[in-house]
């Protein structure tokens, strides 16, 4: 049983907060806050799915198992940081950054060109890619990661692209050009 507290929370959604994990600065503990666990086992059946596929955790933070926490269950996953040690912050904070949009477009544009590469090398599915489920870790000379952290899956009620990879990727398509769009970068 892990004890949480307040000094090691560092992030909140509308359904989860995250704790630093207070024995291993490098991984974080998510605990359900509003709502109740469906999400949670959707989302680690999917991890589940890809581990089986053995798929590279290069851009997607690895799932570590659960934990009883003080908070309830927690989903341990890794932690995200810039090089300086900060935990990186999200693609929609950078966005909202005009300056830094101008300055950066080239690193985002490649960085951007990467995440779709390897969610279609990985057959890696989104069910609504938002840039604030996106994190954006700096990197100190070259163009930073995007991590995908949350939505990752198939909502459909039939999930029939989880098994027919050409379907898969054809979806991911969809959704990455409908995110782009959104973008407007
Ligand atoms: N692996 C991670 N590394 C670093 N920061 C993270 C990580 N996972 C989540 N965060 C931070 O915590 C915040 C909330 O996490 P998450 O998106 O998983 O919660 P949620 O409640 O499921 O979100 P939503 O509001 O989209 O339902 C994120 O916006 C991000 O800032
Ligand atoms: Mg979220």
């Amino acid at each position: 049983m892990i004890t949480l507290n307040a000094s090691e929370k560092f992030g909140k959604g509308l359904h989860r907060e995250c704790f630093v994990h207070p024995d291993n600065d490098n991984l974080c503990i998510k605990v359900v806050t509003y709502g109740n666990q469906q999400e949670t086992k959707r989302e680690q059946g999917y991890y589940k799915q890809l581990q089986k596929r053995n798929v590279a955790w290069d851009l997607l933070p690895k799932f570590h198992g659960n934990v009883e926490t003080s908070m309830g269950q927690g989903a341990i996953f890794d932690l995200i940081r810039d090089p300086d040690g900060q935990i990186s912050k999200t693609l929609e904070y950078y966005l909202d950054d005009k300056d830094f949009v101008l300055t950066h477009r080239q690193q985002l544009e490649s960085a951007l060109a990467e995440l779709r590469q390897y969610l279609l090398k990985y057959n890696i599915m989104s069910m609504a890619m938002k840039p604030k489920n996106i994190l954006y870790q700096l990197s100190k000379s070259g163009q930073g990661k995007l991590f995908i952290i949350d939505n990752i899956g198939n909502s459909d009620f039939i999930p029939i692209c989880n098994y027919v990879p050409f379907l898969a990727n054809k979806k991911i398509v969809r959704r990455w050009n409908r995110f782009i769009f959104k973008l407007a970068l």
